[in-house]
């Protein structure tokens, strides 16, 4: 019923971006417009990213010693940045020597256009200069981003992006990824021991239900992806950490949102058989690393 009232508030074009994304026919179908973009909440801040960062860190340093990631210099890699180059402005105002990423759905063009121009990146250099200081301005801020960043249609697993890799940073991508496997070797041929990086994997049912894991559980994985498409690969958050482990990646899993209580469908034994509780119920997690 939730999802019902929840389908009946949205626009016909929230509506369409949500029909395209779970059906498999048409993911690849119409491209992102700026339009869309620029009047979405989340996809319009671009300041967001930096507060995920802040955020994130601050969770990372109660489990273990972490200092702030410093761009300066550094090759910078995103795994699925979207469609408007993630934390690739943020890294290059903070001095990366090169952003790199890889995003099925980029579109170089419209990152140009004069919309996302003056209406996103604008606000988005005005920002950065408030949190980071005045380091460039923002014609300094538009050169920089065409000369350092490279943003590759793609998946990651094939992108053309070799190693050594200083930061490898990912933002509610992982969980979307098929098969996972692909991304960790190539990220394990891109990493060195020093490498830093920090993903952070949002588990949830990616719809606005009561509790974030609704209807997900009620049957085994691969007949949830059957039925509603690869939109999530239904990994869960230990299944991640071991796919590092499994690449020799030591990774750091923390569990940063978990949230069980409000769940009231019936657990499958296919679910029972392979986790517990606090696997299943950690929405948000961060994979953290080197581990030292
Ligand atoms: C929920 S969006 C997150 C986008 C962006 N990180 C953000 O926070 O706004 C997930 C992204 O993962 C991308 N993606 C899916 N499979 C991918 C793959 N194999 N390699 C790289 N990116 C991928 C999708 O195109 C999509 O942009």
């Amino acid at each position: 019923m939730r999802r019902l009232s929840y389908l009946a508030s949205l626009t016909p074009l929230e509506t369409w971006r949500l029909v395209r994304r779970r059906l498999p026919i048409l993911r690849n179908g119409p491209a992102w417009t700026a339009d869309e973009l620029l009047s979405s909440s989340k996809h319009s801040r671009g300041i967001r990213f930096a507060e995920l960062l802040l955020r994130q860190e601050a969770i990372v340093r109660q489990y273990m010693p972490w200092e702030p990631l410093d761009f300066t210099d550094r090759r910078v890699v995103e795994i699925g940045c979207g469609p408007l180059a993630g934390f690739g402005p943020l890294a290059i105002f903070c001095g990366a020597k090169s952003f790199e990423s890889a995003e099925p759905e980029w579109d170089p063009v419209l990152f140009s256009s004069k919309p996302v121009a003056d209406r996103y990146l604008r606000v988005f250099h005005a920002d950065l200069v408030s949190l980071y200081g005045p380091r460039m301005d923002f014609e300094a801020f538009r050169s920089a981003l065409d000369d350092r960043m490279s943003i590759h249609r793609a998946g990651f697993e094939r992108a053309p992006i070799e190693g050594p890799i200083d930061i490898v940073l990912s933002q509610s991508c992982l969980e979307h990824v098929f098969p996972l496997d692909a991304t960790i070797d190539k990220l394990a041929t891109i990493q060195t021991a020093q490498t830093r990086f920090l993903h952070l994997v949002d588990f949830g049912n990616h719809y606005p239900t009561g509790n974030s894991f609704d209807g997900l559980y009620e049957q085994p994985s691969a007949d949830y992806i059957a039925r509603r498409g690869k939109a999530i690969n239904m990994l869960r958050a230990p299944d991640v950490a071991k796919l590092f482990a499994s690449r020799g990646i030591p990774a750091r899993l923390i569990a940063s949102r978990i949230v069980g209580d409000s769940y009231a469908g019936t657990i499958h034994p296919w679910w029972r058989e392979r986790h517990d509780d606090t696997a299943l119920f950690t929405q948000l997690a961060l994979i953290v690393g080197p581990v030292t």
